[in-house]
Formats: C-alpha cells, structure tokens, sequence
C-alpha cells in the first residue's frame, strides 16, 4: 500500500459562515479527513484543505437579522467550524477564509486577467433569481416555477452586469467529460452533469451591483460590483496552495487530487469550475466526488424541520471515533444515507463494542492471565490459524481497494467481517481450554494468531478510528510511531513481536445500554427514531441470549400500575423475581406452578421501583400477550436454545 512518489490534494468544500456545522459538514471533512491519513501513512505528500466561504447574501443576511457586520458573522461562525473540526481529530494542512488577503488578492488578480483578455464582458441582463441560493435560473431551469436547488419561489430583476464567457467552452467541456471517465465520480453523477450540458450553456453573471449585495470581493475594474460568491468561492482551492500559473512551489500541489463535494453543488465543480480553470490556462482537478445526502430518518435535515443533528453533541455523548465510524460505515459515498440514533447506537454495539472492543478484551485478558502479560510465541500453525490469517489478509485487500473505487463502507464492512472471524476463531479453538489443559504450545498459537490479526485490524481502522486505534496498538505493545511501515507492510503477516509487554487494557468501547420503556407498551423506547431495514444477526449474537427453563413460583400485581405483574421463578439454581408486562392478558392465580422461558442473562433492571432480574418469553398480538410455556416435562434451568 504504497506510492511514496506520488502528491495527494484533497479538497472539502468551503462551507458557509451563515450557520454553525452540522453532520453534513462533519462527514465530507471526515471523509477528507480518512483519505488524508490513509494517503498520508502510505507515504505520499498529502495537502488535504477546508475552509470557509465567507462573502455573499447568506452571510450577510444572517449578519443583519443578528444585527452584527458580516465580518462579525464570519469570525463568529469560523471558530465553530474550526473548534468541530479539532473535536473530530481532523488533520487539514490548511484552512482557508475567503475574507483573507491571500484569498482576495488572487481572485482579484485572475478577475483582472480574465476580463483582459475578454473573457468577461458587460451586458444588461433580466433574468429569474434566487435570493438563498444567490443564483440566476433560466425559464427552463425552474422546477415547477422553483429554484431547482432549494425548491423555493424565485424572482424577477433587470440589472447591468459582467458575465464570465461559458457558453464557448461547453463543447469542449462535454469533450472533456468524455474523454476522462474519472474526472467525475461516481458514473451516475457524470451523466447528471452531461445531461444538463445537453442543453446550451448561458454565460455567468459574476458580478452583483453594490446597491444589490455589498459583501464580497470588489471588481478589480468596476468598483461599483463586487464578485458573485460562487466565482470567489472555487477560487479558493487554487488561492490556498498559493496559485501563481508557472510557479513550481504551486505545481507542487496542483492539479487536486480530489474535490469532495455533496450532491448539491455539483453544476458548480463540474461545469463552471472547469470552464474558469481553462479560461485561466491551467489544468483540470484530476477528479471530483459528489457523496450522496444525509436525511434524517427518512426526512431532509432542516432548520424548519427541527431535526438538525449537531455532531458536537454526538461526539460528546459517544466520543469523536465513534461518530466517525458510524458516518463513514453507513454511507456508501454515491448514496444517501440515513442518520438515526437507534441506527447509530445498533451499529456501535455490534461493531465496536461486541466485536471490536470485546475482541481486544478476550485476548489481553488470557495473554495477561498465562503470559505475564506478555505477547506469546506462536509455535506450529494449524488449519483454524491460517483461515484466521487469511480472513485478515482478505480484509487488508478489500480495505485498499475501498479507497480505489471511494466505497469505504465496503472496506469498513471487511474489516469487521475479519473481526467477526477472530470472535468465532476463539469460540472454536477455546483458548481457555486449552490453558485448562496445560497444552501450552497451541495456546500461545491461538493467542498469538488472535493478537496479530487484531494489530492489522488497527493499522486498517486507523484512518478512520485513530484515538481508538492508538490505545489498541499500545495495549498489544506496538509502537505508535510503526504506523507508516505497518501500512506498507500491512500485507505481511506476523509483525508482532512476541514477548512484548502489552499495556493496560482499558475498555475500548463499552456498550452503549438503550433503557426501554416496560410495562407500557405504547410508550416509544428513549430512542424514538427507525431505520427501515432489519438488522440481521448472526449465530454468534444469537448465542449471547442465554434462553432458560423457569417456574413460576408466586405471581402478583405491581401495586398501582395496570400492565405489571411481579414473578418469583425457580431457575434451577435458586430465585430470582422478574417484573412483566403481562398483568392485561394473564391473571397471576393461573400462571404458579407453569414452566416459562426466560433470557436469563439480562442485566437486572428497577421497573416501577422492584428489581427485574431477566425477562420472560410471550408472543405479542395486538395488546394481548401470550405466556410462552414448555410443552411437557421439564425441569426449570434447562437451557433453551
Ligand atoms: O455549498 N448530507 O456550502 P454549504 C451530506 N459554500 N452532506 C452535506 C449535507 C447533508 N445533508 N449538508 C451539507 C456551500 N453537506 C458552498 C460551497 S465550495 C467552493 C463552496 C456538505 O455550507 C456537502 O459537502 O452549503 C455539501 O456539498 C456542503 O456541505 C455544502 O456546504
Ligand atoms: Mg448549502
């Protein structure tokens, strides 16, 4: 996984300073953020920059309903962005404002050029515009009388303007388009934009009258304008690595690797984009990646519809990897995606606490036990090894492969199916039977084998999850700084340096418990948010639900609740009481005496005041339940299964 003399540049957006970050914000810089380590550890020169987008009526807007001046609004709102992105463990190279010099010296400087060599000319114009998205519309362009972008009414003016040439170029652009089957990802976006270059292209007004608009970068020619926003906006990603056409210091970095972009500025970076960038004489971004949209449930996050998911939050109430993890294993890149708490937490349990954290558990708690803590010698392989060994080289493959083709959910997706491997190599080899059995030898294969195949895991997940992933790698005793060749090496099996102290085993990633809402059926769990789709579990999740026989010894109503009944029920090795929501459709006098099944290993839980210690099994029809009972003679404490 290396390509050492190759430069990596890597864009997000620049995002508007009119509102704080959401999760939107949060994963196309995350996902900046994994490309750029993963580049950066396979040891190519990376440049990985985001910013903000600083001019226009948005800002301005949301500067006068707060009654500030929209330098106020930028500095304001920037420290936000910039405070999220050091929560997130982001590592851009550069942060770029488009209020900065450096910034409006450039666009001033390719205006002037431009409008020299009469790529920009002055007309009357009359034309359909959107106020939010500070866009001029042709007829054609409207969607039901709409903005085609935000879906709201738009308005007539008459105005004298300057107007960028596009026209010219769209045949060369389509060319273009054709000719380079990359520059545009994924496929289905390319054909969206050659499907709006089958209509003739309009030239650009990229002025705005200052009587109209005052906040923005002024024309180096008319002082009466200034530059309309998305003009100064896409500058940005040649303004921050210092553009100047010959210089070997900017050639260095240009042109991009990647622009990572949402689907909804995409006849932006697809058309105008390249058009400036042939009109300025300089090369074409090598590709630029459109991510799908995050809904909500099923639902458009908004403002007005009160759902907006603050990723502050989220990395405050389940830690920045965590959140990290979720958003880049839940959307495919060219897909959208839907965000729910419950999706989130379901994800987290199964992924990161069960397989991951309890994997890392198992294994130092037995290196610890019979190995003084320290990484043992693997002695002979045998068949179970090598299949555990081979499950983690495949997730190696399909982890890189993931970054070719941008579907890092996939690689994601393999990584923990190589974890999930690892959890079932321990059930079948039973390491701790074979430390009962003094069979030393194969215990410390098996031990070792496991270990290894999690110190891959960690070079793999370490773009993603590195917090997380830096305390792995120290509690199996690898140095922080081995990253880079682990990752050039990640193809090689046995790295792991036997007799190597490991650390201190915190909890990784402990369970994330969700408390239901008992005895009342009706009432929505904590959660109250779906996802459409079921999860499917496997025979291994399955097998942690310990299913029991049971006797109910005594049955009673809880005092003061309707549904409640409290059961004392013989479970073999003693009682236990088990509060059930059952008091509508079984009256306790029938139930004494009936042998039940019970999850017996549930943690216990105070219900209206008294202590429930498991669940028992009943078939839910409407508001009725029924008491699931065995079938002829049983004793209580068989397990069930
Ligand atoms: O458009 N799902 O800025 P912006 C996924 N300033 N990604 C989302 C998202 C969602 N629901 N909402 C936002 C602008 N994004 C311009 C860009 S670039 C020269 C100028 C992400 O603040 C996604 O990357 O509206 C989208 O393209 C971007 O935020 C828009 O951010
Ligand atoms: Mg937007």
């Amino acid at each position: 996984m290396t390509d050492s003399d190759s430069s990596f540049y890597v864009t997000t957006p620049i995002y508007y300073v009119n509102d704080k970050p959401h999760i939107g914000h949060a994963y196309t810089t995350i996902l900046a953020d994994v490309m750029s380590r993963f580049h950066r550890l396979s040891g190519s020169r990376t440049f990985f920059l985001t910013g903000t987008d600083e001019h226009g009526q948005k800002v301005e807007q949301a500067a006068n309903k707060k009654k500030i001046s929209p330098i106020e609004q930028c500095d304001a709102t920037v420290i936000r962005f910039q405070n999220l992105w050091k929560k997130l463990n982001i590592t851009h190279d550069d942060f770029i404002r488009t209020t900065e010099e450096r910034h409006r010296k450039i666009v001033s400087k390719i205006l002037q050029t431009l409008y020299d060599r009469g790529e920009i000319y002055k007309a009357d114009y009359e034309g359909t515009y959107c106020v939010p998205c500070e866009r001029f519309f042709t007829e054609k362009d409207l969607v039901g009388g709409n903005c085609p972008d935000c879906k709201r009414p738009v308005g007539q003016i008459v105005e004298s303007n300057y107007f960028f040439k596009m026209s010219e170029h769209q045949e060369w652009l389509i060319g273009y388009i054709n000719d380079n089957p990359d520059f545009i990802q994924p496929a289905h976006r390319r054909n969206e934009t050659l499907g709006f270059l089958r209509q003739p292209l309009d030239d650009l007004c990229i002025s705005r009258p200052k009587s109209r608009l005052s906040w923005g970068i002024e024309l180096p020619f008319d002082r009466e304008y200034v530059c309309y926003v998305w003009f100064d906006a896409l500058i940005n990603y040649i303004s921050a690595p210092g553009f100047m056409a010959d210089d070997p210091e900017f050639q260095k970095w240009w042109p991009a690797t990647c622009h990572l972009i949402g689907k909804d500025i995409l006849t932006t970076h697809t058309v105008y984009w390249p058009i400036m960038l042939k009109a300025i004489g300089i090369s074409l971004p090598k590709s630029i990646f459109a991510h799908g949209w995050w809904l909500v449930g099923k639902d458009k996050m908004g403002k007005s519809l009160g759902n907006v998911v603050d990723p502050m939050n989220m990395c405050d109430r389940y830690g920045t990897d965590a959140f990290r993890y979720f958003l880049l294993a839940e959307m495919t890149p060219g897909n959208d995606a839907s965000f729910t708490e419950k999706a989130f937490i379901n994800r987290y349990n199964t992924d990161l606490a069960d397989g991951l954290g309890n994997m890392l558990n198992r294994v130092i708690q037995l290196i610890c036990r019979h190995f003084d803590g320290k990484i043992p010698s693997p002695k002979s392989q045998e068949a179970d090894d090598i299949e555990l060994q081979d499950e983690t080289l495949a997730a190696v493959k399909t982890m890189e492969i993931s970054f070719i083709e941008m579907k890092l959910d996939r690689g994601l997706e393999g990584v923990m199916k190589a974890v999930r491997a690892c959890n079932r190599y321990f059930e079948k080899t039973a390491p701790w039977h074979l430390a009962k059995q003094d069979n030393k030898d194969r215990l410390s294969t098996v031990l070792y084998t496991a270990a290894e195949s999690l110190r891959i895991v960690s070079v793999l997940l370490y773009p993603v999850i590195p917090g997380k992933m830096n305390i792995m790698r120290t509690v199996l005793g690898v140095d922080a700084d081995h990253l880079e060749p682990e990752l050039a090496d990640s193809g090689k099996w046995g790295l792991l340096k036997p007799n190597t102290k490991t650390g201190d085993l915190p909890s990784l990633f402990p369970r994330i418990i969700v408390e239901k809402s008992v005895g009342n059926k009706q009432a929505p769990e904590k959660i109250t948010t779906d996802t459409d789709g079921q999860n499917l579990i496997g025979i291994d999740d399955f097998s942690k639900i310990k299913l029991i026989t049971a006797r109910i010894i005594t049955a009673e109503r809880v005092e003061n609740t309707k549904k409640l009944l409290k059961l004392v029920v013989d479970t073999g090795k003693g009682r236990r009481q088990i509060i059930a929501g059952i008091a509508e459709s079984c009256s306790p006098d029938i139930l004494v005496d009936k042998t039940i099944i019970i999850v017996s290993n549930l943690k216990p839980a105070t219900i209206c005041g008294n202590k429930s210690e498991g669940m028992l099994l009943a078939a839910q029809s409407g508001k009725k339940s029924v008491l699931l009972t065995v079938d002829g003679e049983c004793s209580p404490g068989v397990r069930v299964g």
